[in-house]
């Protein structure tokens, strides 16, 4: 088993794969990404991360290098060659490389870059007592839903968390309305309905959001996609956090403040063994 890079075309170990000095990812993160996991060799929701890869390449003018049925191929290889049980697979494509000058080059071909690296697991502790997160005014720009490689503000909210000794920084507007996570999206439970902020463009539509939505419908539980308030976050009875390499994790608090009875509540258990159920299938 070894960390691995798809780099111009060729798996090369992952210590050994270079870009360009020049590449314009590096200078202007002009380019888009995806992270997917591989559970058993077999990447979960692919079709998914891969339509989301090509809206978030159109919504930059980025030409694809590679269809999708090319990019499963570099993946299923990336995954039969690494050898990992679980695969944290990361997709990476730029505008290429070119003397740093602000229009897009002409004639220079994107740049497509893949790794492949074992899934770290959420450890079993903090699965089963949930996770502290702390609110941060969301700076960001007005895309949010394009998976772009400009995570400055992510970086910077992510940095503030680790520093305050939580999980993760929520991001919320100065009028009170609750966006996303810096890596994640987010999730209110109240009466036993399940909210989440609506799919607008200041959020990233989550492929793990979309499907605990389902989940949380086919486990009976009413589902709506609406404003969430800064007021409805600190009162809700559970919180939790999805995305694709954490999955499901439970929020016990919110800028020191306990959620509900302060650990994770019996509505995200069920939601989450249903999303497991579905990976496993
Ligand atoms: N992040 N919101 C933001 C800002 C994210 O960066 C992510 C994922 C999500 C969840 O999306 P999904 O369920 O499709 O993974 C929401 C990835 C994992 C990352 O940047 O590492």
């Amino acid at each position: 088993m070894s960390d691995l890079a798809y780099v111009e075309g060729k798996f090369v170990p992952l210590a050994e794969a270079k870009v360009s000095v020049e590449d314009r990812g590096f200078l202007f993160a002009d380019g888009v990404y995806e992270v997917i996991v591989a559970y058993n060799g077999c990447p979960f929701k692919l079709p998914e991360h891969l339509a989301r890869l090509q809206r978030s390449a159109a919504a930059i003018r980025l030409p694809l290098p590679k269809d999708a049925n090319q990019i499963q191929r570099i993946i299923q290889e990336g995954i039969r060659q690494s050898g990992f049980q679980n695969t944290k697979i990361y997709l990476q494509i730029t505008r290429g490389a070119a003397p740093r000058s602000h229009p897009f080059p002409a004639d220079v071909k994107s740049n497509f870059i893949a790794t492949f690296r074992a899934k770290g697991e959420v450890p079993q502790e903090t699965r089963k007592e949930g996770v502290s997160v702390i609110t941060t005014e969301d700076i960001r720009w007005a895309k949010c839903y394009i998976k772009s490689v400009a995570l400055l503000p992510n970086v910077l909210a992510n940095q503030k968390a680790v520093e305050a000794g939580a999980f993760e920084a929520v991001f919320v507007t100065s009028k009170g309305v609750v966006h996303e996570g810096t890596t994640s999206n987010i999730f209110v439970v109240k009466n036993e309905k399940v909210l989440t902020p609506p799919r607008t463009e200041k959020i990233l539509h989550g492929v793990t959001r979309e499907a605990l939505l389902q989940c949380a419908r086919d486990a009976g539980y009413e589902t709506f996609e609406h404003t969430v308030t800064i007021e409805e976050l600190l009162q809700a009875d559970e919180v939790f956090l999805t995305g694709t390499t954490i999955e499901v994790l439970g929020v016990v608090k919110v800028d020191g403040k306990t959620i509900g009875v302060g650990g994770v509540g019996p509505v995200t258990k069920q939601i989450y063994a249903r999303f497991r159920q579905l990976i496993e299938s």
